[in-house]
């Protein structure tokens, strides 16, 4: 039986605001535009993806232990502010060990210190920065196509 791949989309702290907040670094799309193309997206992928936004630390780490547990191959993670600060974040992705792509609009690293630095990054496959909305998309595209594939190493 084929069983489509599911996806988690998770957007953290102040990403409901986008479009919104600080256009000149983020974009005027707004969270709703960015999920119904990354549902378009998804189609031509053949995976399956539900999204989900919260300001809180507590529904964000919910959230990745249901998507863990419900059998979801991955997730693609914008922590927003989180990404610097959320040790419970960190421990939850490691402890649920579902793959997590890192996602960040902007170029983080070129931007203030604090910035600089991911607590989630080193319990993540990888980590996209500052490729705009795409970043999503390509972190869809390793989730669709790479993650699971054989990878032959010699
Ligand atoms: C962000 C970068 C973070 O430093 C910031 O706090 C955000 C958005 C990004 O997508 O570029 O809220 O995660």
């Amino acid at each position: 039986m084929f069983v489509m791949k599911k996806i988690g989309i998770l957007n953290g702290v102040n990403l409901n605001r986008l479009g919104l907040r600080e256009p000149e670094i983020y974009g005027k799309t707004t969270l709703e535009d960015l999920e119904n193309n990354l549902f378009e997206t998804a189609k031509t992928l053949g995976v399956e993806i539900e999204c989900f936004q919260s300001n809180h630390e507590g529904a964000l780490v919910d959230k990745i232990c249901e998507w863990a547990d419900k059998g979801f191959s991955g997730i693609v993670f914008n922590p927003g502010a989180f990404t610097h600060t959320s040790i419970a974040l960190r421990d939850c992705i490691a402890g649920c060990n579902i793959p997590t792509v890192e996602v960040h609009i902007s170029n983080v690293y070129t931007r203030e210190e604090f910035r600089h630095t991911s607590l989630i990054a080193p319990v993540c496959i990888g980590q996209i920065a500052g490729l705009g909305l795409a970043g999503y998309d390509l972190a869809l595209f390793w989730h669709a196509n790479v993650n699971g594939a054989l990878l032959v190493t010699k």
